[in-house]
């Protein structure tokens, strides 16, 4: 494992252990916005990671969601979302995660998502491939998208001017279904390890895909925005698959913006 790595993975299992003492108290939430939520537990979690990582790279830029990063002009960036399914915290319902990406030079190299509740550790560096605690991970072999188990989100932010509720109904129709589980990170993760065929959000963050979107890729799958353009960290569309399947999503989208004459999705 890169040295990059090992302090990623130690760091997100030490922010983990944070969110995990955390849940079992009782929440204290704020608002950012209508229903865009922060806790005690996102600040904490971030707090501690921001540290660690200053501590062992001190040049390194941070880009973290609560602003506790740090700019530089060093080529290696940190992506940090300290816990990325803050509603499902919030609620209790345990599905929730620590992500982690280091991008150098625009192209990303380490990745790690770290599910606290369950135990499940999903680490990648660049092509060495995807891990979960530890075992290789591939891409599911399903064909088609009739077939296909899905995964979407919606933000917590700006909800009506967000497009996909076109998308979800659509995918919904034309596939085994689709799930919503509140963390991307993790939705990402899954299609890595090949339990989503595919996954779709606009107006997702660098921090809630830079570990996630190398996982994807490291494990065989795909990652594009819906026309089929590459995805860039923070471009307001990510389309993530088994590859498999790609070609069949962007076409179905393609025919729903056209149908429902959407708006352009969120910057
Ligand atoms: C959110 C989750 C959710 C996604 C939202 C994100 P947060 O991140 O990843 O699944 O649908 O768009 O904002 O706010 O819990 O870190
Ligand atoms: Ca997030
Ligand atoms: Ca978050």
């Amino acid at each position: 494992m890169s040295s990059f790595l090992e302090v990623a993975v130690d760091t997100a299992r030490e922010a983990g252990s944070i969110l995990l003492a955390e849940f079992d108290r009782p929440v204290d939430i704020s608002y950012k916005g209508e229903v865009d939520i922060v806790t005690q537990a996102d600040r904490r979690s971030e707090q501690a990671i921001v540290t660690r990582l200053r501590t062992h790279f001190p040049k390194h830029a941070i880009v973290a969601e609560e602003g506790g990063g740090a700019e530089s002009a060093s080529p290696f960036r940190w992506h940090v979302d300290p816990l990325d399914g803050t509603t499902n915290f919030a609620h209790k319902y345990p599905c929730f995660a620590v992500s982690i990406g280091l991008e150098q030079s625009g192209e990303l190299i380490a990745g790690v998502v770290y599910n606290p509740v369950s135990g499940e550790l999903f680490t990648a560096a660049k092509g060495e491939g995807a891990y979960l605690n530890q075992k290789k991970i591939h891409v599911s072999p399903i064909e088609n998208l009739a077939t296909s188990l899905l995964v979407t989100g919606f933000p917590s932010k700006k909800r009506t001017q967000n497009p996909n509720i076109y998308y979800y109904w659509d995918f919904t129709l034309r596939s085994h279904g689709v799930r919503r589980d509140g963390s991307a990170a993790l939705d990402l993760a899954a299609v890595a390890c090949g339990r989503f065929e595919g996954f779709w959000e606009f107006g997702l963050h660098s921090w809630d895909t830079a570990a996630g979107v190398l996982l994807v890729q490291e494990a065989g799958g795909t990652i594009s925005q819906f026309d089929g353009r590459p995805y860039g960290l923070g471009d307001s569309e990510l389309l993530a698959t088994n590859g498999r399947v790609h070609a069949e999503m962007k076409e179905v989208a393609a025919g729903i913006a056209e149908r429902a004459a959407l708006r352009p999705p969120l910057s």
